[in-house]
């Protein structure tokens, strides 16, 4: 299995040719290397105007044979997965290859017991503890669709997005550990299922023992359930087509889209890019930050490593808890080899200071990655040098809910690396730009709109219940093209660099205006931390730039330090992007993955915040208070 990696550029670039020249062939020789219970009949049927794509259909399996069964015997007792509690003084629990694979059999038979079907829609709201892992598998292996809803969103995220799948069984716990925080998932469940009757059964995982409402007759415990099971569990037989996952995403408007990925072809690519962007080596201790209740954690703690027969570590609590150093501890204490993490983290943790990282021994670390958002430079550096040491390669991954797995990445080691660019794309992966007049920009040192030109397995297939409007958002502004809704800019090495969301263009006196570009000149000031910037109103330009700034420091004098930013915002960007208004914050709102609300920043900065719409996926909704009280 070890055979497939991509070793040097050179293989990379040879990878990558063959894979455009004949993607069929291609995709079908990574498939083999999979346990099938009867082999597709055609690679890949395709039409992006539908749009409908299909992978290796008529294809038989099951995604947990693959995960599971099919390791038993050359590593059933190697850890599969480690986790680690919230609580340093907890012990950490180390579940085998072969444990995992009878804890998901056991719970696959409670979830019959529970009525559960193939095709029912399974609703998980659990904390980061391995029986989430275990509940998503145990879906898969009964041929249900899961759906993680993020255990810190609201009881009315929760209801509507059990009520846009209409979920028969929804999986929680009693509570969750977070930081010092105790979060109440099951009283929070309980006001959810209020408006949400399509539920039938509510099975909940002691873990906090919070005292709860067990509802006769529909809530049952998870602990007494696997009483009266065994645990043998003959897989479902699955089509390649059929969905394996619902994940919510949100839209730049509306309410959040089901975005519905399939068993074949996610599988697929999930363990390829997991293997090559990493570099994943047999016996690596692999540790992603993310929670499973976001496509990182689907595709990057569960599946991609399962599927690799790698260790992966479940961290069930925060960076900074009980201290900034917590993530270095980790890594000393389990000698990880490969760190997967947000900029935002890296950012946060830069902000405390060495301190909390000269204390450990990092040298185990061998890979680092990013993911979800730019990573500026400094940051970039940072970890490259304070964490990494300088001998850990940085893999920059861009990629999205809806692509399934890592499209635009450099290779650990392998191809360069480019501090704030994601670089090159994946075999597979047939990326380009598009011009202002939706046509395909052809040479490099340019900047455009980032699509995709040609299917990849692990592509999301539809918007559930929704297929108009996966057309109309992803398929439709260009012909024959997935449209990422972002921006890039390709350098005249054919590098890429994501510039942030097109939608957070500006358009100011009839320029366009990347915001990341403005923020990101802003950030060059010595001062300043991090920077957003949003448009507002402006009668004569039609939109001004309103930048709400953090420091490292309070400033002395603001007046002169707002001079100099605009200072350099000119020198960097130009006179155009000066900023109009410049607020000193101390944070931003965030949502808990670590995304800037621009909605809740341009409202307050366009002086409506009396209207902000709903801010329950806000990390610290106090923020927002504060930034009203300093409108400038
Ligand atoms: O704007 C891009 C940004 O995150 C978006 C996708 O968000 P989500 O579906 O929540 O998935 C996040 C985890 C895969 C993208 O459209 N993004 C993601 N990775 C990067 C990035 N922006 C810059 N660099 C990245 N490495």
């Amino acid at each position: 299995m070890q055979g497939n990696r991509i070793k040097n550029f050179a293989d990379y670039k040879k990878e990558y040719q063959k894979s455009i020249k004949n993607p069929e062939l291609f995709w079908e020789k990574k498939a083999e290397n999979f346990f099938w219970r009867k082999k597709w009949d055609i690679v890949l049927d395709w039409d992006f105007v539908t749009p409908d794509v299909k992978w290796f259909d008529g294809g038989k399996l099951n995604i947990t044979e693959n995960c599971l069964d099919r390791h038993l015997e050359t590593r059933g007792d190697q850890v599969a997965i480690k986790w680690i509690a919230n609580n340093p003084d907890e012990k950490a629990r180390d579940i085998t290859y072969k444990e995992l694979h009878l804890n998901v059999c056991s719970f696959a038979n409670v979830l019959k017991r529970n009525g559960v079907k193939k095709g029912d829609r399974i609703c998980i709201y659990m904390p980061m503890v391995p029986e989430l892992a275990i509940a998503v598998l145990s879906c898969a292996r009964i041929g249900a669709i899961h759906s993680v809803v993020f255990a810190g969103f609201s009881s009315k995220s929760l209801s509507d997005r059990i009520n846009d799948a209409d979920c028969n069984i929804l999986i929680t716990a009693d509570g969750g550990f977070r930081g010092d925080k105790v979060i109440p998932l099951k009283s929070i469940s309980d006001d959810a299922m209020k408006n949400a009757p399509s539920i039938e059964k509510c099975i909940v995982l002691k873990r906090t023992n919070t005292s709860i409402n067990m509802m006769n007759g529909r809530d049952v415990w998870w602990h007494e359930e696997l009483e009266n099971v065994d645990s043998n569990f003959d897989a479902e037989i699955m089509n390649s087509e059929d969905p394996l996952f619902i994940l919510y995403t949100s839209g730049s408007t509306g309410k959040p889209k089901g975005i519905v990925h399939t068993n074949a072809g996610y599988m697929i690519y999930t363990e390829y890019s997991f293997k090559n962007v990493f570099q994943y080596e047999e016996g690596d201790i692999y540790w992603c930050t993310a929670d499973i209740g976001w496509i990182t954690g689907h595709s990057y703690i569960v599946y991609g490593p399962l599927l690799s027969g790698a260790t992966t570590m479940m961290f069930e609590g925060i960076p900074t808890y009980p201290d900034a150093g917590r993530f270095w501890k980790i890594i000393e204490e389990n000698k990880v080899n490969i760190f997967y993490t947000a900029p935002t983290a890296i950012r946060s943790l830069e902000a405390k200071g060495l301190d909390f990282v000269t204390p450990y021994d990092l040298s185990s670390l061998k890979v680092l990655g990013t993911v979800g958002e730019p990573i500026n430079e400094d940051a970039w550096h940072w970890y490259n040098q304070e964490i990494g040491k300088g001998n850990a390669p940085i893999v920059d991954t861009w990629w999205q809910t809806e692509t399934g797995g890592i499209m635009i990445s450099n290779l650990a080691g392998v191809t360069p690396a480019k501090p704030t660019f994601a670089t090159l794309p994946l075999p597979g992966i047939q990326t380009c730009l598009i011009d202002e007049n939706g046509q395909e920009i052809l040479k490099n040192s340019v900047e455009g709109k980032l699509c995709v030109k040609f299917p990849w397995p692990s592509m999301a297939r539809t918007i559930y219940g929704d297929h108009n409007r996966f057309r109309e958002t992803y398929f439709s502004k260009f012909k024959n093209k997935y449209f990422t809704g972002d921006g890039c800019l390709i350098d005249e090495d054919g590098m890429y660099r994501i510039t942030g969301r097109v939608d957070d263009v500006l358009v100011v006196s009839g320029h366009n205006l990347g915001t990341a570009e403005i923020e990101s000149a802003i950030d060059e000031h010595e001062n300043v931390c991090e920077t957003a910037i949003v448009g507002y109103p402006h009668t004569i330009k039609g939109n001004g730039v309103y930048a709400f700034v953090i420091c490292h420091h309070q400033a002395d004098d603001e007046e002169s330090l707002r001079k100099e930013i605009n200072e350099l915002v000119s020198k960097i960007v130009g006179p155009i992007a000066k900023a109009d208004k410049i607020q000193f914050v101390s944070g931003l709102p965030k949502t808990r993955s670590g995304k800037i609300m621009r909605r809740i920043l341009r409202k307050i900065a366009s002086g409506d915040s009396e209207n902000l719409g709903d801010t329950s996926t806000l990390l610290d909704p106090s923020v927002v208070k504060e930034i009203k009280c300093g409108v400038q």
